[in-house]
This record gives structure tokens, sequence and C-alpha cells, in this order.
């Protein structure tokens, strides 16, 4: 049985800010399922220790990084019973705010030191406690998690192997210089981390790391090109023989309309009509105006540059004069939210505007509304349109990363061999969201067609059985090398 330990900055349902927290709970649910023996390991934030339910202190540790008294506390993962640690450490950890900034919006000053020291714990977990549990892997996921691969490499020999997951290549985790002295890094690590003249903890992941995954096959691929690499394709191409694009997965225990206990009304392909009920319950529910026949369109993103909030913007006074109603769930940038707010004063009982993110409410969106809008410059994997084909909403995206993986362009062709699964912008802009608009509601307007789309795009499985076995095989194929890893990972890549 594989042991591996897999590190987060965020695992849902205990903190969570976007997708790398529903990540971080349904892959390893799914290889533990699997029979891969699975632990997470996670700050102690508050609302996580809050979240935890009942908490078993497993170990003390002795001021590390200078942190003052911080101690690791056992739980499992509510739902899956995954084994998880969290990181008490009430110096750097116990503060009102977010896992990543302050109630202003700032990041943390001590972003180096909150995020230095879960990789230092899970090193120290690896080799000096003498614990019983010693991992065969270390699995760590993005820039909060990227000193580890690193530090596990110096720390031990015999080592676990290591893998370092890429959820979001733009979020990189630059710091300081002098930030290498307060996180006692050896020499050889610091240097390999100099971006720019400072350090990236990112790149200490995907140097270090002895596999590196990424949340897509086309966005593995895009990262190798100086467009899309973020300064670090360089490097990805130095690690293409070892870099290898896995498709995340849905997590149907949660994501599913038959089941969803959030819902007023429940429903599967066969039962769109309950779809309709729940978009007059959310209708009610956001203050739009009870109009059945109005089509309405849900944004559910974090609202940052990255998912074209702007664009989204300039180009909602035309669907909403067109007759289409909005409503939007999230949160994010200030200006953006702003933005919003005002097309709600502007267009009472059409545009309707939920600032600050909550579950309950993003699952009724999904199933109220007839399309999701999920425009993003970039979108390394994408699991909303995931969700929302489950839930029997269209979704809109653009032709980039995962996107290009789970959505099949609603072209004649496609949509009369039933193929289709969602619409492309032509362009990333808001001249190519009202064009792209034009289609979906021209086919909005032929009923038989646009039932048909629902039907196949809720029957379609995106489940995590098939990205469980791909990591599966990468970990067998890391803890012990003389196991070929299975050629359809590596085939997109080498192809
Ligand atoms: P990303 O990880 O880039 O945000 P994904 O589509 O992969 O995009 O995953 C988004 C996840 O985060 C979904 O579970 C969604 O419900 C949730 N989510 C969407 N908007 C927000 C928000 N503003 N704050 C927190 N979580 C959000
Ligand atoms: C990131 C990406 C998103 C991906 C998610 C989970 O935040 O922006 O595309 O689905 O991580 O891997």
């Amino acid at each position: 049985m594989t042991r591996v330990l897999f590190i987060a900055s965020e695992v849902f349902p205990l903190i969570k800010t976007g997708g790398l927290a529903d990540v971080a709970a349904a892959l390893p649910a799914a290889l533990h399922k699997r029979g891969v023996d699975i632990r997470l390991l996670l700050p102690g934030y508050p609302s996580a220790l809050e979240n935890a339910g009942s908490l078993k202190e497993v170990m003390q540790f002795n001021d590390p990084l200078g942190c003052g008294q911080t101690r690791l506390l056992e739980t499992n993962l509510p739902g899956s019973g995954v084994k998880t640690w969290l990181i008490d450490c009430p110096q750097i950890f116990s503060r009102n705010g977010g896992a990543y900034q302050d109630p202003d919006g700032q990041d943390w000053h001590d972003n180096h030191l909150r995020f230095g020291l879960l990789s230092y714990i899970a090193t120290l977990l690896v080799s000096e406690h003498g614990q019983k549990w010693s991992p065969d892997i270390v699995h760590a996921n993005d820039w909060h998690a990227g000193l580890a691969p690193a530090l596990v490499s110096v720390a031990k020999n015999p080592r676990p192997a290591t893998i370092f997951t890429i959820h979001n290549l733009a979020y990189q985790g630059i710091f300081a210089p002098e930030v290498a002295d307060h996180l006692d890094l050896p020499a050889d690590i610091a240097s390999s981390m100099e971006f720019y003249g400072r350090l990236s903890f990112l790149k200490a992941g995907i140097k270090w790391a002895d596999a590196v995954t990424t949340v897509s096959p086309n966005y593995a691929q895009e990262i190798l090109s100086s467009e899309n690499g973020c300064g670090l394709d360089g490097l990805l191409r130095e690690r293409a023989p070892v870099l290898h694009g896995i498709m995340n997965g849905v997590d149907y225990g949660i994501w599913n309309p038959e089941t969803d206990t959030y819902l007023t009304h429940n429903y599967g392909p066969g039962q769109l009509s309950f779809k309709s009920a729940c978009k007059t319950a959310l209708q009610n529910e956001v203050g739009l105006d009870h109009d059945e026949a109005a089509p309405l369109v849900g944004f559910m993103s974090r609202i940052v540059h990255q998912k074209m909030p702007d664009i989204v913007l300039e180009a909602l006074p035309s669907l909403i004069e067109t007759g289409k109603q909005f409503v939007l769930v999230g949160d994010g940038e200030r200006q953006y939210e702003d933005g919003f707010r005002a097309m709600q004063e502007r267009y009472p009982g059409r545009v309707a505007v939920r600032i600050g993110y909550r579950e309950d409410m993003a699952h009724r969106l999904l199933a109220g509304v007839d399309v999701l809008l999920h425009p993003a410059r970039f979108e390394p994997c994408g699991l909303v349109p995931l969700y929302a084909m489950r839930y029997g909403t269209v979704p809109v995206g653009c032709r980039n990363g995962g996107m290009v993986d789970s959505i099949i362009e609603g072209s004649p062709a496609a949509l009369r061999n039933g193929t289709a699964t969602g619409f492309f912008l032509e362009t990333e802009t808001a001249q190519g969201l009202r064009d792209c608009m034009d289609r979906v509601f021209d086919l909005y307007r032929k009923p038989l067609l646009w039932r048909k789309l629902q039907v196949h795009i809720m029957q379609r499985d995106h489940s995590w059985a098939a990205a469980a076995k791909a990591y599966d095989g990468l970990y067998r194929s890391l803890a012990n090398p003389s196991n070929d890893l299975e050629a359809p990972l590596l085939s997109k890549l080498s192809a």
C-alpha cells in the first residue's frame, strides 16, 4: 500500500478560497478509496480548526522556525474520513482574516513563514520524528507547499519521492531574498529559487520535485510556452520529461442535482422540469423578476482579472437589454465587486449580485441558471464549468487551459451529432462575449435541441476515478521505479 503525505494550503470543508480546496478534499478521498494510505497536512487557520470537529494532539514541535508553540492536531476529514493533520501554530495562524490575506485584502506580511512552516513541518514528519508512519510519497500542491519537495530532497537519505502539482502558475509565492535566512534555507535550495532577484516558492517546487503535474493536459502543454509560462517556461521545458497533465474530476457526492441538499428540488436528466422550479426559486431568493421565459445567466467565480470580470461588466448591459437576467455569487477584487453592484442598481430585478461566496448559494446558482458564464484569460482546469454540466447548465468559456479539454464547442455539426458540451468566446473581448451569447441564445430558442444538449452534459462522466487512477500509477512508478508508468498519462506531452 503506497503511503502518501498530501500537502495543501486549503481543503474543503475546512477552508476554501477556490478550486484547490475542492481538489485537496476529493482527490485524496478518491485515492483512499483505491487503497492508497493518504494523509493530509494543512495550516491550522482558526476556521479550519473550528470546522474540523474533534481534534487530537499527536505531536509537539519546539519553536519551529521561531514560530513559537506548535502542535500537530489530527482529525478525520468530514465526508471522506481521510486522516488529516492541522498545524496549530497560534503565533502565525490565529488571526482574523483570510488564508492568504488580512481583512483589508493585503497579503499577510509573514506569508513566507506561514507557508514555509507548512513545508518545514512536512519535512519533520518525513525525517526526524521517528514516527510509526512515514510516507513513500510527498505530494505538494501549489506555491504554498513549494518548499516541501526541496526540503525533503535534502533532509534524509533514503527519502520519499516527491510530486509537485501546479494548480495555477500565476500565483508564485515570491518573496524578498532575506526570507532565506528566516526560513533557514540551505544555500543550494535558496539559490535554486532565485527569480529576478527574489525567491519563488513555486520555482522550488517545480525544480526539486521528482515529478510535476498540472491539472489538465492542455494546460500542461500551454505552460511550456513563453506566452503562458509566467516566466517559468524555461524551467518547465527542462522538466517536461517528468511533467504530466492530469485532468481534475468532480466529486459527484457533493455536486449532483439528484442528491444536492441545498436545492429546493432535486432532478436528473429525465426531470428537467424540476430544474425550472430551481430557476424560479433562485429568482425569488435573489430578488430577480419572476420571469420563466427570461434566459438566466450565472457567474460564480473568484472575481479576479483571470476570470475576465471586466469583459463581463462591459457586455452585461447588452445582455440585459436584450431580455436576459444575470446573477452573480462570489467575491474578489473591490473594483469589480463595485462594478457589479452598480449593475444591480442600474437593472433592479434583472441583475442580482451577491458579494461573498457561499457554498449553498453556489449550488443553487448552478441549478437555477440556464447558462454559466466562465470566461477566463487562462484556466488551468476550471471546475465550475464541469460542475455546471452536471446541473444541466450550459458552460461558456474561453479556448484555453482545461476548458479545451472539457468543452466541445456547440457548432452545428457537434450539436447534430450530440458531442457538444458548451460554447467558446472566439475573442476575449466584450464583443466576443456578445457574439458567443447570440449563438447560445439562438440554440436556447430551440427547446428540443437545448434539452438534448442539457441531457448530454448531465450524463458525461467527469468523476475523480480516472484522475485517481493516473495519480496512483504515478505514485507507484515513483515509489518503485521499476514500475513503468502507464502510457496514457504521458502520451499527450510526449506526442
Ligand atoms: P479557481 O480554482 O480558479 O477559483 P475553479 O473553477 O477550478 O476555479 O474552482 C472554483 C471553486 O471555488 C468552486 O468550488 C467554486 O464553487 C468556488 N468558488 C467560486 N467562486 C468563489 C469565491 N469567490 N470564493 C471562494 N470560492 C469560490
Ligand atoms: C486553480 C485554477 C483552476 C483549477 C483549480 C483546481 O485555482 O485556477 O483552473 O481548476 O486550481 O485545480
